[in-house]
């Protein structure tokens, strides 16, 4: 009997120390970016790798006539525009930012707003969602529970060097645009072994790994998102077997622990008056915001309406509803 129960202890030992799962206030590391939780005691500095030299060839993408180097795809002030037909015409704040602090949305959201799974689709939001939300982010009520995620200190200064005119013309431009799909779920044991690259997942190689009880967010070509922010290049979400079925019971009937969604998201969760839709939205991004919530750490506004839905949810309930939301039709 000693001897069964020193097994399950041990076993228990090494599915928590294999990563599966955390204290209750440890961010789940796969939504924020990263292999693992932060260290007890922060990691020495790296030795930075001496500088390689620029890469300055033209790159160019089937179906654009425009060439960029890889400085231009990447300019705070003025990122490469690869599509000009896929999308409206982009107000200045959004093509070019204002320098200093407000670097341009189209960096990191892309011009058509569909973002990464390291920042946010910001496409189809309304208008007053967008507008609060912004406001939220200046007074400091939109925090990153992981301390180590630097882009949601970046996005924050960006609010904060923003006037009211400008949010309103990059939530009108974005919010003109519709939300189409963008993520393709896939349900799965095993998946490409990756690397965390400044907040992504990044394929490596033809090697596999377990997927465990995570989701795993890959840009579906890892060229085109990291080295050319291709915005027609999306994002494959491999999720736990059964985690769609399980998350659907909680999205739907609350399954005791929580509010029905489309109450308040719509009833196909495609967003309902100013509340923003879930549907085919970043799985990691809607994991974050939740745990962020229960948190307390993104306490804005009208987060109060969403404190009793996130309050009862473990890791795996958040997981489990977020695989569900990102494989619906938006
Ligand atoms: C450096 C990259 C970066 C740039 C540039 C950027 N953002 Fe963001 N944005 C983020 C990140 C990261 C988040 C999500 C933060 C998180 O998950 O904690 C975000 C979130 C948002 C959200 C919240 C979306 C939601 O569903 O609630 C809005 C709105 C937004 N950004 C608007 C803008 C606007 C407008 C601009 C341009 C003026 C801009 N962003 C520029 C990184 C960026
Ligand atoms: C009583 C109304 C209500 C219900 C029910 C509700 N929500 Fe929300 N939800 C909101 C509001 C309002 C916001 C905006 C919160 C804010 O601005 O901070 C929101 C925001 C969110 C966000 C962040 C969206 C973004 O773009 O950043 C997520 C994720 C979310 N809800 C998930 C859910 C899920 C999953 C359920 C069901 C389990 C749910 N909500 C049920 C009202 C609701």
């Amino acid at each position: 009997m000693k001897t069964k129960i020193g097994i399950v202890i041990i076993a228990l030992a090494f599915i928590v120390t294999a990563g599966m799962a955390y204290a209750a206030d440890v961010p789940p590391p796969w939504a924020y970016g990263f292999a693992g939780p932060p260290p007890a005691t922060p990691a020495p500095p790296a030795t930075p790798a001496p500088a390689a030299a620029p890469d300055t060839s033209m790159k160019s993408l089937p179906g654009s006539s425009s060439q960029f180097t890889r400085a231009q795809i990447s300019n705070r002030y003025g990122p490469a525009d690869w599509y000009p037909g896929d999308h409206p015409s982009m107000p200045d704040v959004v093509a070019r930012g204002k320098q200093p602090e407000v670097w341009a949305c189209s960096l990191c959201h892309y011009p058509n707003g569909k973002g990464r799974q390291e920042n946010a689709g910001v496409t189809g939001l309304p208008n007053s969602y967008f507008f609060q939300t912004m406001k939220d982010f200046q007074a400091g009520n939109r925090k990153s529970s992981d301390p180590r995620k630097p882009n949601t200190t970046i996005m924050t200064n960006i609010a904060k060097g923003m006037t009211d005119d400008e949010i309103r013309a990059a939530a009108q431009y974005f919010g003109s645009m519709k939300w189409t799909p963008w993520i393709k779920v896939i349900e799965t044991t095993t998946v490409p072994k990756t690397r965390p690259a400044g907040g992504m997942f990044l394929v490596e190689n033809q090697e596999k790994e377990p997927l465990g009880a995570r989701i795993l967010e890959t840009p579906e070509n890892a060229e085109h998102t990291e080295v050319l922010r291709d915005p027609r290049s999306g994002f494959f979400a491999y999720v736990p077997v059964g985690s769609v079925k399980k998350g659907e019971a909680l999205v739907k009937t609350g399954a005791g622990k929580t509010v029905q969604c489309g109450a308040c998201h719509g009833p196909d969760l495609r967003g309902m008056g100013p509340i923003p839709g879930l549907a085919g939205r970043s799985p990691s991004y809607v994991v974050r915001q939740m745990f962020d919530m229960k948190q307390g750490n993104r306490k804005g506004e009208w987060t109060e309406l969403m404190k009793p839905v996130v309050a009862n949810l473990s890791d795996e309930d958040m997981l489990n509803i977020a695989a569900y939301t990102a494989s619906q039709t938006p």
